[in-house]
């Protein structure tokens, strides 16, 4: 999500007449994106202004956006010395006016206000990380109110984009040379529209299964989604990707502990036996769908025999991959009420044994590749080997022989050799 609103920040920008670089040190602005979903990733910011500010350069003026920018508002200004501008996380749009009125000379900004009212949220993105595949923001915000989670503070409540405006951007994305959509947002599957327009009338189905058929016949030639509440997960997601071919076959479907009294704590609104059953469903559809999923160990109150169950749970589930954070208290959630018991170095060594847990059955779920043949969209120049690298279907990395001529096209790949996160191959 943030690097879709720094594609849209650039694009309102270049719009407006402003030249882009990605060279810190020649810009006159410097504009930083922030996270603040844990400690370290608030603490960059700081670092990084402060490098800025230690550097032999003349100072540029300095502007902070994103989910900091949201919750700090105008302390970060007296907080960080060099800070001249905040906008907060739905001010996107506005970055250019704000950035107008510093260079007139105006002190202090701090724009924290709602979208304006006729914010397009499918202006053709000029400034996208790929030439290829696009990131498109079908629902922001979020209700639900994980214990431990900054989000629903830091982007408000949910808004679903209307189906027609996603279905139009995409055909516009397609018939500009994208290959790849994904459909991006805090829960995709919470996707709930103000109307049906544009949905097709599958009784008792959710919302955002028909979005994906909707999307699914642009006819553009993949489509990804991410990422998945395990609430809102169901089966029609799972029939709408065995059904159409261009649906990718990937699910991200974050799960954070394999403990029912930890996952109560964390107020997740369902059981492990439940998430075990979706496991079941997406492992037994006819097409063979990659999971990949999120977890926190060291969520207070998380006994040894609870982190026993996360184990448990990743051997059970057999992801094909899986970030894992020490949970990290942030101020302002219901969690941060509760003691941080575990230790940091309890949290290690946590960490530590879910990574071997995980990469034991990683190394596993990759081995199937082996000599099997992938669709991979040819994205960039390797930086490690000669040949192209890109992204399969099921959302690995996969570098192959090939020249620059391929690039953004989608080649088969035979699976050659298997390393710790990415595939090697050679062209079909
Ligand atoms: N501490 C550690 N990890 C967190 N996440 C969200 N909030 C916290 C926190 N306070 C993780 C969750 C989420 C991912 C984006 O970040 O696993 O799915
Ligand atoms: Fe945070 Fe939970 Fe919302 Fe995900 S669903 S953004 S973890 S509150």
């Amino acid at each position: 999500m943030n690097v879709s609103d720094s594609e849209r920040a650039a694009t309102v920008l270049g719009d407006s007449g402003f030249e882009i670089t990605s060279d810190e040190a020649s810009a006159d602005i410097v504009l930083i994106n922030t996270c603040s979903v844990r400690e370290k990733a608030e603490h960059k910011l700081y670092t990084r202004v402060g490098r800025i500010r230690h550097s032999e350069r003349a100072m540029p003026t300095i502007g902070v956006m994103g989910c900091v920018a949201q919750l700090e508002g105008e302390t970060l200004l007296r907080k960080i010395e060099g800070v001249d501008f905040v906008l907060g996380t739905r001010a996107v749009g506005r970055v250019a006016e704000v950035i107008g009125r510093v260079l007139n000379g105006e002190e202090g900004i701090v724009d924290l206000g709602e979208r304006e009212e006729n914010y397009d949220w499918t202006v053709a993105d000029t400034h996208r990380h790929s030439p290829y595949v696009a990131f498109i923001p079908i629902i922001e915000g979020c209700n639900k109110f994980c214990t431990y989670c900054i989000v629903p503070f830091s982007r408000g409540r949910e808004r679903s984009l209307p189906a027609p405006e996603i279905v139009r951007h995409v055909e516009q994305l397609k018939a500009s040379g994208v290959k790849e959509v994904h459909l991006i947002g805090q829960n995709v599957n919470s996707y709930r529209p103000d109307s049906q327009d544009g949905l097709q009338d599958f009784a008792g189905k959710s919302a955002f299964s028909k979005l994906l058929r909707a999307v699914a016949a642009t006819g553009i030639e993949r489509v990804k989604f991410t990422t998945s509440f395990p609430r809102d997960f169901h089966d029609d997601i799972v029939e709408a990707i065995e059904t159409h071919k261009n649906l990718c076959n990937w699910v991200h479907l974050p799960v954070q502990s394999g403990s029912d009294r930890t996952l109560a704590a964390m107020k997740r609104g369902h059981t492990i036996e439940r998430y075990y059953k979706q496991i079941d469903r997406i492992r037994n559809a006819s097409r063979d769908i990659s999971i990949t999923t999120d977890i926190i160990v060291g969520f207070p109150g998380e006994s040894d025999s609870d982190f026993r169950d996360s184990v448990k749970m990743v051997e059970y589930c057999g992801f094909d991959m899986a970030y894992i954070f020490k949970y990290s208290p942030r101020p302002g959630t219901p969690a941060f009420a509760l003691p941080d018991d575990v230790s940091l170095a309890e949290k290690t060594i946590r960490f530590l044994e879910l990574e071997r847990a995980q990469k034991a059955s990683q190394n596993e779920r990759l081995r199937r590749y082996l000599n099997k043949t992938v669709q991979v969209l040819a994205e960039n120049a390797s930086t490690r080997s000669s040949g192209l690298t890109g992204h399969s279907t099921c959302h690995k990395v996969v570098n192959f022989s090939g020249s620059t001529g391929l690039l953004g096209s989608l080649v088969d790949v035979k699976i050659t050799e298997i390393k710790s996160n990415s595939l090697f191959g050679e062209l079909v």
